[in-house]
């Protein structure tokens, strides 16, 4: 065994000139083992990872030092407890973490989030690590500064009023296909109905982003595997993407649905072409491109190009099914998450599914079978502070991780290193007793007009701000509006209370822990209260 003295005559026999590096080195190659020199590099890599810990975490409040030797509180982090989220939240403005090699920074005040979502010259949207593969790094939501506000200028037309007005008649007729599948699933008693709400939420979104094109059994294949997708993004999860890991099947699932998309924008651009209508997400964006190639045959490509509202370029099939997935991985937990805990808050609450009720009755008339369109659904003030309220009371998303391109000056006192995670906490600016009072209970009145929570426009974190808030967040209130107002009208649902059904489950989003226990059926009467 190498022992001190045989380390000075290793030094002894090298090279004058050599530095101490390899005069090291030297001295390792000639007395130690393979065992002895990576049992050497291990410690050194832990000292190395302990200190630069050390470093980072400067005066925020965080484990003294790692615990675990490099990978950190990994395993702890595999299965995440929302009350250990909340205790890190509470535990400072600013507290930190660090899984591997990579140092998160948490920042849970409303300040400091609202700080760090607008601050796109020192962080950009990470997602998670693996995500950059899933969802490939040509994806346009890793776009950053001017590209990424230049890309985004062209997607904001697809969810528009107009758009949205065409995107309502197919999304009612998925809710009313899956209202009656809810009523199905009941047949044999109560059941979770969590996984059914999810391929709901799925379906609905393939069929407003790619009409038709989608044929019915593509839709049920991406919505009965969509999961994996959303496995393979957990907070924590293995960095490297091994065959038959989570992050593989993953990969596998994206792939497969960006293929499918990429055939339906072919149909969507020849349709579009040919003068049809506009009937999805995809028609809408090829017919921008439609338009401003008539444009610039018409005035001119300069001229076109000049009048940046209106001029949107051509987009090849691949980046409309890579934009278009990311409206499906932006939408899916999140409206999945909204959804479960719709449909059981408002059980849970017989005043609040009877005033649903009375304001749906009423504003159609007492004629049960009129679809609504978006003037009808502007009307339902009661309904959207039911869908408001239980955006805010349970966000779906919590927390939004960003990647720091340069240090980052969080607050005067404290600089968020390159290369570190920094997450914005949504939760606490949403829960805030300041604006909120008692913000443990669910209070839909809380959002008349004038009201505190309605002023506080700076707590309204649900979608996030800055240059990355969220594009979708109009259709979203459009579609949980309709659906629990329509679903409240035709039918009756019982929520069976588990001691888990008020605690919260990490899935990407948050959903309540037994799966949520439900039992439907249809009203016979509809038009009676
Ligand atoms: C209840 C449902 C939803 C919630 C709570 C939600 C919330 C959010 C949040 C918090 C962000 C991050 C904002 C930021 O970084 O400041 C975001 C971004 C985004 N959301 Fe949503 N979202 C929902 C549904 C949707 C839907 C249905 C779509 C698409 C149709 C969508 C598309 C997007 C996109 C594309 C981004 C990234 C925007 C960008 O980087 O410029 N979301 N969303």
């Amino acid at each position: 065994m190498a022992n001190s003295t045989d380390f000075l005559g290793g030094l002894a026999q090298a090279p004058d000139n050599s530095s101490l590096v390899l005069k090291s080195y030297f001295w390792l190659q000639q007395n130690a083992s393979i065992w002895s020199i990576l049992f050497t590099s291990f410690v050194a890599l832990c000292i190395y990872d302990q200190i630069s810990y050390i470093i980072k975490k400067g005066s925020i409040v965080g484990p003294k030092f790692k615990i675990w030797p490099i990978m950190g509180p990994f395993l702890e982090s595999m299965n995440p407890k929302f009350e250990e989220y909340k205790a890190k939240w509470a535990s400072g403005p600013l507290s930190c973490v660090s899984v591997f090699h990579k140092f998160v920074v948490i920042a849970s005040t409303k300040e400091l989030a609202r700080k760090t979502l607008n601050s796109p010259m020192f962080v950009k949207p990470c997602v998670v690590d693996v995500a950059i593969k899933i969802l490939r790094p040509t994806n346009w939501v890793f776009m950053d500064g001017k590209d990424h506000v230049d890309y985004r200028r062209s997607l904001n037309p697809l969810f528009s009023r107009k758009a949205l007005s065409v995107y309502l008649p197919p999304m009612a007729e998925v809710q009313n296909e899956y209202l009656e599948r809810c009523v199905k699933q009941s047949e044999n008693g109560s059941t979770t109905y969590m996984h059914l709400f999810r391929e709901f939420m799925c379906a609905i979104s393939l069929r407003t982003f790619c009409g038709t094109y989608i044929t019915e059994s593509q839709v049920k294949v991406i919505s009965d595997n969509y999961f994996k997708i959303t496995e393979a993004m957990e907070l924590v999860n293995f960095p490297i993407i091994l065959p038959f890991t989570k992050p593989w099947y993953g990969k596998q699932m994206a792939d497969m649905t960006m293929e499918i998309f990429e055939k339906c924008a072919q149909m969507a651009k020849d349709n579009m072409a040919a003068g049809k209508e506009v009937t999805c997400t995809m028609d809408a964006w090829c017919k921008l491109m439609v338009d401003t190639k008539q444009r610039e045959a018409e005035i001119g490509v300069a001229a076109a190009k000049a009048d940046k509202k209106s001029y949107v370029r051509e987009f090849t099939n691949k980046e409309i099914s890579e934009t278009v997935f990311t409206f499906l991985f932006a939408s899916q937990d999140a409206t999945s998450s909204a959804c479960t805990w719709l449909f059981q808050i408002i059980a849970d609450r017989p005043e609040v599914m009877r005033k649903i009720r009375e304001e749906q009755l009423r504003l159609r008339n007492n004629d049960c079978t009129v679809e609504a369109d978006l003037d009808l659904i502007d009307k339902m003030d009661y309904t959207h502070m039911v869908v408001k309220e239980a955006l805010r009371y349970r966000p779906p998303v919590t927390m939004v991780p960003y990647v720091v391109k340069k240090p980052y000056p969080v607050t005067p006192d404290y600089t968020v290193p390159k290369g570190s995670m920094v997450i914005p906490t949504l939760w606490p600016a949403l829960h805030d007793p300041e604006v909120y009072e008692n913000p443990d209970e669910f209070i839909p009145e809380r959002w008349l007009p004038g009201s505190p929570a309605n002023q506080a426009q700076s707590n309204w974190l649900v979608f996030g701000t800055g240059p990355h808030v969220c594009i979708g967040q109009n259709y979203v209130m459009m579609n949980l509006i309709s659906l629990m107002g329509k679903a409240c009208m035709l039918y009756d649902w019982e929520h069976t209370i588990t001691e888990k059904s008020e605690d919260i489950r990490v899935f990407a989003t948050i959903f309540p822990d037994d799966d949520c226990i439900l039992k439907f059926s249809k009203r016979e009467h509809p038009e009676v209260l």
